[in-house]
C-alpha cells in the first residue's frame, strides 16, 4: 500500500495534471481521473510520474462510477488521504444566447461532479477522522462577472458547499479547502477571445496549490493580488459594483457578455 494517496479529478490536463506531477515530487502516489483515458495513460507513463501515477478513467457526473472508482482506488492503491477535485468545464454564453442547456451541463459537471466525489470520499474520511478535501473553484465564485452567468454560478455553489463543509468539519481531523484561481494557461483558456489579466502557468498554479495544501487556510488564492481584488468586491454595494465592473477589464467586458 502506498504511504500517501491522492485522488485527482480532472487529472488528465491543466491544473489537475500539473498537481499530480507536483505531488509525486513530494512522495505522493496519485490516482488520476478524467474521461479521456489516453491523457491519463500518457501521464501515468511519463518519466516524471515515476510509476506513482495511476489512471482511473471516470466521468465525474456518473455518481455510481465515482463511488466505484473511489472503492477501486482504496483497494488497489490505498486509503485516500487527499481528494483534489479539479474536473471542470467552461461553456460561455451571453445575454442574447442565454442557454439553460449549457448552464445545466456545467452544473452537472462542476457541481454534480464535486458532489459525487464528496459523497464517495467523505464517509471514508469520517470513519478514519482524517482526510483533506480540496475543491478547485474560480474567482468567478465571488461576484457576477461578464461571460460567466453559467460558469460563475457553478463556482458560487462550490463556495457555498465548501464553506458549509468547512464549518461542519472544524472539530474533526478533516480539512476542507477551496482553490481559487484567476486565470491559468490550460486548454480551458487556450482560445479565450478576451484578455486574461494575471494569467499563470499550470505548473505555477500547481505549486501554489500544493503550498496551500500544506496550510490549514480555507481559501488558496492564485495569484493572490488579482483574486483578492474580486474577493474584496464582495463587500461593495451592488450599484457601485455594477458601475465599476462594467469598465474594469478584470471584471468583464461589455454588459451583454
Ligand atoms: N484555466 C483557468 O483559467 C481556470 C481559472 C479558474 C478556475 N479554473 C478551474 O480549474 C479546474 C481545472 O481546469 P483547467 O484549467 O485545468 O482545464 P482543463 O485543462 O480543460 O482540464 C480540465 C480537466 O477536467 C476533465 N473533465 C472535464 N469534464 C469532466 C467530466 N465530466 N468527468 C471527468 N473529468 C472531466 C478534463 O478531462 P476530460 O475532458 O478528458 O474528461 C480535464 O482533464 C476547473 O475546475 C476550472 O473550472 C480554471
Amino acid at each position: 500500500m502506498a504511504e500517501r494517496v491522492a485522488w485527482i479529478t480532472g487529472g488528465g490536463s491543466g491544473l489537475g495534471r500539473a498537481t499530480a506531477l507536483r505531488l509525486v515530487k513530494d512522495g505522493w502516489t496519485v490516482a488520476v481521473s478524467a474521461r479521456t483515458e489516453a491523457d491519463l495513460q500518457e501521464l501515468a507513463a511519463s518519466s516524471d510520474a515515476q510509476g506513482k501515477i495511476h489512471a482511473y478513467p471516470c466521468d465525474v457526473s456518473d455518481r455510481e462510477g465515482m463511488a466505484e472508482t473511489a472503492d477501486r482506488i482504496e483497494r488497489e492503491v490505498g486509503p485516500i488521504d487527499l481528494a483534489f477535485l479539479s474536473a471542470g468545464i467552461y461553456i460561455p454564453f451571453g445575454l442574447d444566447d442565454f442557454s439553460a442547456e449549457k448552464l445545466e451541463t456545467m452544473f452537472r459537471v462542476n457541481v454534480g461532479g464535486v458532489a459525487n466525489a464528496i459523497e464517495a470520499v467523505m464517509p471514508r474520511f469520517r470513519s478514519r477522522d482524517a482526510g483533506r478535501l480540496v475543491v478547485v473553484s474560480s474567482f468567478t465564485q465571488y461576484r457576477g462577472l461578464c461571460r460567466t452567468a453559467g460558469y460563475g454560478s457553478t463556482k458560487a455553489a462550490l463556495l457555498s458547499i465548501c464553506e458549509t463543509l468547512r464549518l461542519q468539519t472544524q472539530d474533526t481531523g478533516i480539512t476542507v479547502q477551496i482553490v481559487v484561481p484567476g486565470y491559468i494557461e490550460t486548454r480551458m483558456t487556450a482560445k479565450a477571445p478576451f484578455p486574461l489579466p494575471g494569467i499563470i502557468s499550470a505548473e505555477d498554479a500547481a505549486e501554489r496549490s500544493v503550498a496551500g495544501m500544506k496550510t490549514e487556510d480555507f481559501e488558496i488564492l492564485m495569484p493572490k493580488d488579482i483574486v483578492d481584488e474580486v474577493r474584496r468586491a464582495r463587500l461593495m454595494p451592488s450599484e457601485e459594483y455594477f458601475k465599476m465592473a462594467a469598465v474594469t477589464p478584470l471584471f468583464g467586458g461589455t454588459p451583454t457578455d
